[in-house]
C-alpha cells in the first residue's frame, strides 16, 4: 500500500492540531501553567511525527492501525445503536464485537518507542511574533552577542570557543532546525542541554536574554541557514518567508507586507544607479527596496525598512553589498520562491528555487509558457508547505 505524502501530510496535520487542542483544554481546565505566555504541554512525552516521515514503514503501520481503531470504534458504536433501538437484532451484538475485537488485535501497531518523543513545557509553543526583518535584525545581533563564541558568527559550529567544549556545536546553517520544533530549540536556547548520558552541560542556558530575543535569534538562524542552503545546493529546499516589513503602497498607504497575502510580489533590489526598474505590471504587485526620492516612483510599493536589505542578504546567502541588483518572486501564500541574479534580465524557469518534491513537472493545461509566465504558471501550481519535525504547518 503506497501512502501519497498529500494523504500523510494530512494525517500529521490533524495529530498536530489535535495536540495543540488537548494542550489548550488541558489549560482551559487550569490543570497546566502558562510558560512564555503560551499554554505548557502538560506531559512528559509527544507524538514523534518526525519518525513518521523518516519511517515509511512506521508511517504505514501507525495510518493502518488508525484506521482499525475507527473501524472498531463505529463497529461498537452499530452494536450500541442495534442494542438499544433495534431489539430484534441484537442476535448481531456479538458478531460484531468479534469482528471490532479483531480488528484491534490484528492492527499492525506500531512500536510505541517511535511513537512518543521527550516532551518539554514548550514543545508546541509556536513563534509568537512574525518572522519579520527587525526580529532577524535583532536576532543577529543576540547572536553575534552571545551565541557566536561557540557556534561562529556564520553559525556553523566553528566559533573560538567551540574546540574548547566537551561537546562540538552543530551546524546550524544547514537543515537541522527545520528536523525540530520551534518550541523545542526555544526550550534549548532558553535553558540550555545536557548530555543525555553524563548529564554534564553541552551548551549554557541563556538566562539572560528576554522571551522575545531568543525567537529573534531563531529567526535570524532560520534566514542564515536558507541563505548558506541556497549557496550549498542552489535551492532553498526548506521554504521560506518574505520576512515581514512595512511597505508604503499606493493603494493603501502603510501596510505590512504579509497584508498584501493572496497576490504575487516582484521584489526589485535596485543596483546602484539602476535606471530602468520593471514596470508595474498586472501580473504581481512591484515591491522595489529603497526611499522614496531614491527609487523609481513608478512601483506599486517602496520597502523602505532599512532592516529588509540585510534580512534578504542573509536568505540569499550574500552580503548586504552584494545583494542590490536581486530580484524575487514571492507566492499568494508569502513564500519566496524566485530569484535573479544580478545583470539577469529574463527570467526563466530555472529562476524557480523552492519547489515541493512533489513538484509538476508542467503545467498541465494550456500550450507550453515561456519566461516569467512560464514560471508563474509553475509557482502557482506548486503550493509549498513547511514542516517543522515532522508536522506541517
Ligand atoms: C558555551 C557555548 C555555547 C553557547 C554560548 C551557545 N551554544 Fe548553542 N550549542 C552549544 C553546543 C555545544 C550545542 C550542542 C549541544 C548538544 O547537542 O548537547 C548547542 C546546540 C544548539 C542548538 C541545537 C539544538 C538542537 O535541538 O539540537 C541551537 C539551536 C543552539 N545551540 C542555539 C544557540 C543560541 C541561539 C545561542 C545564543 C543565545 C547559543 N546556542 C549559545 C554551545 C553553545
Amino acid at each position: 500500500m503506497i501512502l501519497s505524502t498529500e494523504f500523510v501530510g494530512g494525517v500529521l496535520e490533524a495529530l498536530y492540531a489535535a495536540q495543540i487542542a488537548l494542550r489548550d483544554a488541558w489549560h482551559g481546565l487550569g490543570l497546566s501553567a502558562t510558560v512564555a505566555d503560551q499554554p505548557a504541554w502538560p506531559f512528559a512525552q509527544r507524538l514523534a511525527a518526525e519518525r513518521l516521515l523518516l519511517e515509511p514503514g512506521h508511517a504505514r503501520r501507525v495510518v493502518i492501525t488508525l484506521a482499525c481503531i475507527a473501524g472498531a470504534l463505529a463497529l461498537a458504536l452499530l452494536a450500541l445503536l442495534l442494542a438499544v433501538l433495534r431489539r430484534g437484532r441484537r442476535r448481531w451484538i456479538p458478531g460484531l464485537a468479534l469482528v471490532a475485537g479483531a480488528l484491534l488485535v490484528f492492527a499492525p501497531w506500531p512500536s510505541s518507542a517511535l511513537l512518543w518523543a521527550p516532551a518539554v513545557p514548550t514543545s508546541l509553543h509556536r513563534a509568537p511574533q512574525a518572522f519579520s526583518a527587525q526580529s532577524i535584525a535583532q536576532g543577529q545581533a543576540v547572536f553575534s552577542r552571545h551565541c557566536a563564541q561557540c557556534h561562529g558568527a556564520d553559525a556553523r559550529g566553528e566559533g573560538p570557543l567551540a574546540s574548547q567544549l566537551a561537546q562540538w556545536p552543530p551546524n546550524l546553517a544547514g537543515g537541522l532546525l527545520w528536523k525540530r520544533l520551534e518550541g523545542e530549540l526555544f526550550w534549548r536556547v532558553r535553558h540550555g542541554m545536557r548530555d543525555a548520558r553524563s548529564g554534564a552541560q553541552t551548551m549554557p542556558g541563556a538566562s539572560a536574554l528576554s522571551d522575545q530575543e531568543i525567537w529573534s535569534s531563531l529567526d535570524f538562524l532560520q534566514a542564515r541557514a536558507s541563505g548558506q542552503m541556497l549557496r550549498d545546493m542552489g535551492a532553498w529546499e526548506r521554504p521560506v518567508r518574505l520576512p515581514v516589513s512595512t511597505l508604503n503602497c499606493r493603494h493603501g498607504g502603510r501596510r505590512a507586507s504579509d497584508s498584501l497575502r493572496g497576490q504575487r510580489l516582484q521584489l526589485v533590489l535596485p543596483a546602484a544607479g539602476e535606471a530602468a526598474l520593471p514596470q508595474e505590471d498586472p501580473r504581481w504587485v512591484t515591491v522595489v527596496l529603497g526611499a522614496a526620492g531614491n527609487a523609481d516612483d513608478s512601483a506599486e510599493c517602496l520597502a523602505e525598512d532599512r532592516a529588509l536589505l540585510p534580512a534578504l542578504a542573509l536568505v540569499l546567502g550574500v552580503t548586504p553589498q552584494q545583494a542590490p541588483g536581486h530580484r524575487l518572486f514571492v507566492d499568494r501564500d508569502g513564500w519566496l520562491r524566485a530569484r535573479s541574479v544580478p545583470g539577469r534580465a529574463a527570467w526563466s524557469q530555472d529562476d524557480l528555487i523552492c519547489r515541493s518534491e512533489a513538484a509538476p513537472a508542467a503545467a498541465t493545461d494550456g500550450p507550453p509558457a515561456q519566461g516569467v509566465d512560464g514560471l508563474l504558471r509553475r509557482m502557482d501550481a506548486d503550493r509549498m508547505r513547511l514542516v517543522r519535525a515532522g508536522y506541517p504547518h
